[in-house]
C-alpha cells in the first residue's frame, strides 16, 4: 500500500474489496475499493477513510507511513459508512487532527461515530484550507448523493476528490486508469445511472461548478482513479445528465369540492409549465369523457385529483378512472393528489386504481428507494388549504416528476 502514490506526496491508503459486495439492494460481483488519500504536507491531511469493516487494518497499514499524531485534517466529503467508516478508529489515534466536513455532515458524524467532544472545521461552498505547502479547496455537492456531500479540490497538484462522484465499483490493483487492463466506460457508465442519475439535476450544477477547474486528475472513494483523458469522463456526466429535448406533456385532471383540490391542481400545472412541460388542466366534471381519455393517451404524466367526501370521490372521476385498464400506459407516469378534511381516503382509492394499471405510479417509498430522498411526497394529500410550506413540498414533488420525464436514458 506504502508504494502506491499519485504524485510525489500524495498516497493511496485505501482498501481493495474483491468480495461480492452487497450495495444499494445489488451485488457487486466485481467488487469495488474505498479510496482514501494521504497528502503528506507540513499540515498531513487525510480525504476520506474506508470502510467500516476495514478500519482497524486501515489504522493499522497508515501507521507505516506517518506518524498518526501529525494528522492535521481529516476531510469527509461523504458520511455513508463506506468512507467514513473508519473515521472513529482514525481519529482516535490521530488525536491532534480537526475533522473538515460540510455543516450538514457534522451532526452525522458526531451522532454515527460518537464524536461529541470533536473539534470539527465546517467548510462551505468556495472555502479554502492551507494544509502547509498545498491549499484545498471545497466545493458542496448536494444531493451527489446524499444531502451533505462536497468534492474536495487541490489547487497545487489540480487533483480532483469527488469521493463517489466520477467512482466505478470495480476491485482493481492498477489503481489508475490508465494501467486498466479493460476498458473502464461501461463500468463507469453503469455507476453514473445507479447512483448518480437520480440526482442529474444536482449532476448538472456540480459540472457548472467544476467547468473551470484545471483538473489533470480525478482521485474518486470507488475504483480507478482518472488520469488519462480526464475530460472524457467529465463529459459523460455531462452528456447523460442533460434533459431530454423531446416535447414532454403533463395532463391534470381534478375533480374538487370547494376549490382547494383545484388550487392544489392548479400549482401542479404552474410547476410543470415553469420546467418547459407542456401541461394542461382539466376540470373532469366540465369536460366529455371521451376527450379526456384521448387526453390521457396522448400525454406522458397524469395527475388525477379529487376532493374527499364521505370517504370517497366526487364527481366524475371514478368514472375516469375506470376505463384506465383498457388503456396502454406503460410508458407513462401517474399520481394521485387531493385536498381532505379528515383522512383522504379519495386519494388512496384514485391510487389503488392507478396500482392496477401499467403505468409508473409515484409512491414515496419508489422515491426514497430509488433516490435516498426523503422529501418527496407520493400521492400529494394535503389537509384543507395548501399553505406555504405545503405549497413548496407539492413544488419539489412536480420537480421530481419533472427529472423523470425528461430524462433522456
Ligand atoms: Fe460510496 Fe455513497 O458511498
Amino acid at each position: 500500500m506504502n508504494n502506491i502514490m499519485l504524485n510525489k506526496n500524495t498516497y493511496w491508503i485505501g482498501k481493495v474489496d474483491d468480495r461480492d459486495v452487497p450495495f444499494h439492494r445489488l451485488t457487486l460481483t466485481k467488487g469495488t475499493t474505498y479510496n482514501s488519500y494521504l497528502l503528506m504536507t507540513e499540515k498531513p491531511t487525510v480525504i476520506d477513510t474506508v470502510d467500516i469493516s476495514f478500519g482497524k487494518e486501515y489504522v493499522e497499514n497508515l501507521k507505516n507511513i506517518i506518524d498518526l499524531d501529525m494528522i492535521q485534517y481529516i476531510v469527509i466529503n461523504h458520511t455513508e459508512p463506506d468512507h467514513s467508516g473508519a473515521l472513529r478508529a482514525l481519529a482516535m489515534k490521530a488525536k491532534n487532527a480537526t475533522i473538515v466536513c460540510t455543516k450538514v455532515a457534522v451532526d452525522e458524524l458526531k451522532e454515527m461515530y460518537k464524536l461529541h467532544d470533536r473539534e470539527f472545521l465546517v467548510v462551505r461552498n468556495g472555502d479554502s484550507l492551507d494544509i502547509g505547502g498545498k491549499t484545498l479547496k471545497f466545493i458542496e455537492t448536494p444531493y451527489l448523493h446524499t444531502e451533505e456531500t462536497m468534492i474536495t479540490y487541490c489547487e497545487d497538484d489540480k487533483i480532483l476528490f469527488p469521493c463517489d462522484i466520477f467512482s466505478t465499483h470495480i476491485a482493481n490493483y492498477e489503481y489508475f486508469n490508465d494501467l486498466s487492463k479493460e476498458d473502464i466506460t461501461d463500468d463507469f457508465v453503469g455507476y453514473y445511472k445507479l447512483i448518480m442519475h437520480p440526482h442529474r439535476r444536482y449532476v448538472q450544477n456540480m459540472i457548472d461548478k467544476i467547468k473551470d477547474l484545471d483538473i489533470e486528475m480525478i482521485a474518486p472513494s470507488h475504483g480507478f482513479i482518472l488520469r488519462d483523458n480526464v475530460q472524457k469522463f467529465i463529459d459523460i456526466y455531462d452528456n447523460m445528465s442533460k434533459n431530454s429535448t423531446a416535447n414532454k406533456k403533463a395532463l391534470i385532471l381534478y375533480s374538487t369540492m370547494s376549490g382547494r383540490t383545484k388550487k392544489m391542481a392548479t400549482i401542479i400545472n404552474e410547476k410543470f409549465n415553469e420546467q418547459n412541460i407542456i401541461s394542461e388542466i382539466i376540470d373532469v366534471n366540465r369536460t366529455p369523457k371521451e376527450d379526456i381519455l384521448n387526453r390521457i393517451s396522448e400525454s406522458d404524466a397524469i395527475f388525477f385529483g379529487s376532493s374527499t367526501k364521505y370517504g370517497d370521490m366526487i364527481g366524475n372521476m371514478e368514472d375516469i378512472l375506470k376505463n384506465l385498464k383498457s388503456l396502454n400506459l406503460s410508458s407513462k407516469i401517474g399520481a394521485a393528489f387531493g385536498s381532505y378534511g379528515w383522512s383522504g381516503e379519495a386519494i388512496e382509492v384514485i391510487q389503488d386504481y392507478l396500482n392496477e394499471t401499467n403505468m409508473n405510479v409515484l409512491t414515496t417509498s419508489n422515491c426514497v428507494k430509488g433516490t435516498g430522498m426523503t422529501d418527496i411526497e407520493f400521492p400529494i394529500k394535503v389537509r384543507f388549504e395548501p399553505d406555504d410550506n405545503r405549497i413548496k413540498s407539492i413544488e419539489k414533488s412536480i420537480t421530481y416528476a419533472t427529472d423523470l420525464l425528461l430524462s433522456s436514458i
